[in-house]
């Protein structure tokens, strides 16, 4: 049973295969939380709660022996205005300007499947794979009901989580905080491991002690942002890849978010995740509703490595209903890095013929095929195709491109606008902008207000035009700028808050009706680069560009960060050229084939230029690659090695029948010596051929695989092994 009820005493539990979720209704009807860790059976944790005296804390009013303070106890969902003086997961102002919620238990439903959220994207359940406990509280004064919702996936050992607000009174009230989860851990120190960067640079890894200090991660970006993304880690000090404790949280979400971490007066440790409250605040008339996004969150008693397995398994198989999710995906071409905005129709057409020479089988057009878009100054908005300058219709030209054997992927960047376009000179009022001052510009352009019903529905006519003119198998979804200028034209003043919500969910509602309406077609995300890479997204489509910063060997660090939530199959990643667009830096073809091979491989160069012997290398390549895709998309994912000289990582199918295992050598030293890699997760017991040789799998693992010492400029290999029968 994934969900137990002890009716007597009031206790929830939910189990899945290797962890154990617990709260329970305490005094004065009051949801405490008691245990999230390691699976345990046949315990009631209520010994885990402090029963000691409040001292000088707030306790509630019918508290007899002065205990139960809520800042003391640990709270389920903790609230503003009821003793909790930590970081609360809900503030309301209430119709006569109180901010109160003193929610208390009402009852509780259970059903078979995963519960779905009206606007936004969630986890799915397939089968019988998931059941969904919804537990209501309320407080009567306030008149404002909560439902917590917890999705639970047993065999997966994840537990989403979301919110939904209620107010049941006669006049409106104010939301200015509402996060999808709180999670009291009642004793232990923690680490904070979370993913912080810019562009060019996103999802480095900080590991930071939890303090008594509130850590705030989060992104004011109006995109979940390279800045902060969403998902982090709470993890013991001692863990490590392959041991100990860790907490994994992140959300399905692409907006503004914040995070808290913090260690109480007493030494236990908050989390918080949902929404970002600042400037946000929702009015919630009487008889409505409002729903936070979804939380997702797992646990780990084996280390990291086990933990990020707990999320690419159930983001493969869970989050995306594009047919794509298990199907091979194309190799493509991009031509962003090998034109820019200096192409033809014939220079298109001329590198597609060369990709596919070298195995690629899509051709994508990027950026400049529109409008009069010659540079980044213009056109953003009209999107109706450049003929002049592509000499063909668009449907002439993927017609040829499909002749050549090659499917055909176009981008846009729909969340934008040019001054310099159409689109802005008859709607200026659809960009967002202060009333009484200059919008701030971000790469030139200005955004526009996904709000907004027309500009909803002009995007989705306008894309699926373009769309319906070709056999078009591919789309890029980019965005360029962080949100600025937070002031809707279509909303009061009262509401003005509520925007940075309102833009994200129209900007799901264009994505969901283009996605429903075209299911054959590829759409990847992209955002600078990978500054929108979420599961919101990920949602809709189920790749994202990891980032503009191409170079193989700044690529591993991202990648490496990009891996600890987000599968292969979700990261884009392509060979450019060397010297490198964004550092200069020389590698060989053989490494930056080796670190795009991680993920869904492309290329991003001209191809034309390329010498023979590199078009040898590359269809080579690309036919390894096409080869291990399955492997790649599907198997267990070990991080084994990254230092400041030797990366490496091991993709191990779930059956272990096959492996592939990659090396980098980011620093060499004269007199080399040998480099011995530990594998991980393959059959103890069964011998694995590499090459013309066999090893045993526990050799594999317990001494490593000894590779020839490195020598050269970013040296790499690739090393597969297939099980013997
Ligand atoms: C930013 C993206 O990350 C690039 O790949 C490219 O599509 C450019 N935008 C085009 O403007």
């Amino acid at each position: 049973m994934t969900i137990l009820i002890n009716d007597d005493k009031k206790l929830f539990t939910l189990q899945t295969r290797n962890t154990t979720y617990q709260m329970k209704v305490g005094d004065f009807d009051y949801l405490y939380h008691l245990y999230y860790g390691k699976r345990v059976d046949h315990q009631d944790m209520s010994y885990l709660l402090y029963d000691g005296p409040s001292h000088f804390a707030p306790y509630p009013y019918e508290s007899e022996n002065r205990g139960g303070s809520l800042t003391l106890m640990s709270q389920e969902f903790p609230t503003v205005g009821t003793g909790d003086l930590g970081s609360v997961a809900l503030d309301i102002e209430n119709a006569d300007g109180t901010h109160v919620v003193n929610l208390k238990y009402k009852d509780y439903e259970i059903f078979d499947g995963k519960y779905s959220l009206a606007e936004l994207p969630s986890f799915f359940s397939k089968g019988n794979d998931a059941k969904t406990l919804k537990i209501t509280l309320v407080d009567v004064a306030s008149d404002v009901e909560v439902e917590l919702y917890y999705g639970v996936f047993e065999d997966k050992d994840v537990i989403t989580r979301a919110v939904r607000i209620s107010n049941l009174g006669v006049g409106s009230i104010q939301i200015h905080k509402a996060q999808s989860m709180s999670l009291d851990i009642v004793a232990g120190q923690y680490d904070l491991i979370h993913f912080h960067g810019r562009w060019a640079s996103e999802r480095n890894v900080e590991r930071l002690p939890i303090t008594h200090n509130v850590t705030t991660l989060g992104s004011d970006y109006g995109v979940s942002s390279a800045k902060e993304n969403p998902g982090f880690i709470v993890a013991g000090k001692s863990t490590t890849e392959m041991t100990g404790d860790c907490f994994g949280f992140n959300l399905v979400y692409s907006g503004n978010f914040q995070a808290t971490a913090e260690r109480g007066t007493l030494g236990q440790n908050r989390v918080t995740l949902g929404l970002g409250d600042n400037q946000f605040s929702w009015r919630l008339e009487p008889g409505a509703l409002f729903e936070t996004p979804e939380a997702v969150m797992s646990f780990s008693s084996a280390g990291l490595t086990q933990l990020s397995h707990n999320f690419h398994n159930i983001i493969r198989e869970n989050l995306c209903h594009s047919k794509y999710v298990n199907s091979p995906r194309p190799v493509l071409i991009n031509n962003w890095e090998a034109t820019y905005f200096d192409f033809t129709g014939k220079k298109l057409l001329q590198i597609a013929k060369s990709a596919r020479d070298i195995g690629a089988n899509m051709l994508v057009m990027d950026d400049g095929w529109f409008g009069e878009r010659s540079d980044d100054t213009s056109s953003l908005g009209d999107w109706f195709v450049n003929e002049q300058k592509l000499g063909y219709t668009l449907n002439q030209l993927v017609q040829k491109v499909n002749n050549l054997g090659m499917e055909f992927g176009i981008w846009f960047e729909p969340e934008m606008v040019n001054e310099k376009s159409e689109l802005y000179v008859n709607h200026p009022n659809w960009a967002l902008n202060f009333p009484n001052q200059k919008p701030l510009l971000g790469r030139g352009q200005l955004v526009l207000d996904m709000s907004k019903k027309e500009v909803q529905e002009y995007l989705f006519e306008r894309i699926s035009d373009v769309l319906d003119s070709a056999n078009i198998s591919y789309v890029k979804w980019d965005m360029n700028r962080p949100i600025t200028d937070w002031y809707s034209k279509d909303l009061s003043s009262g509401r003005q808050g509520e925007l940075q919500h309102r833009y994200v969910l129209g900007l799901y509602k264009v994505l969901g009706a283009l996605t429903r309406r075209y299911p054959d077609v590829l759409f990847e995300g992209c955002s600078s680069g990978g500054a929108r890479f979420d599961l919101g997204m990920l949602a809709y489509e189920p790749q994202i560009w990891t980032s503009d910063n191409s170079d193989a060997i700044n690529r591993l660090d991202i990648q490496y960060g990009t891996s600890f939530f987000y599968p292969l199959s979700t990261m884009g990643s392509h060979v450019s050229a060397s010297p490198n667009h964004q550092n200069g830096r020389i590698t060989s073809f053989e490494t930056r084939a080796n670190v795009a091979m991680a993920g869904t491989f492309g290329y991003e160069l001209d191809v034309t230029k390329m010498s023979q012997a590199e078009k040898q290398q590359a269809k080579t390549a690309t036919d390894f690659y096409k080869k291990v895709q399955e492997l790649t998309f599907t198997g267990d994912y070990y991080r084994l090695h990254h230092s400041d000289d030797i990366v490496s990582w091991q993709i191990v199918a779930k059956d272990k029948s096959e492996s592939l295992v990659t090396v980098v050598a980011t620093d060499v030293v004269g007199n080399p010596p040998f480099v011995y890699i530990k594998l991980r997760g393959l059959d103890d017991n069964s011998r694995y051929l590499i090459g013309e040789k066999v090893y045993g799998g526990d050799a594999l693992m317990n001494a490593g695989l000894k590779l020839p010492p490195f020598k050269g400029n970013y040296p790499s290999t690739r090393i597969y092994l297939k099980k013997v029968k």
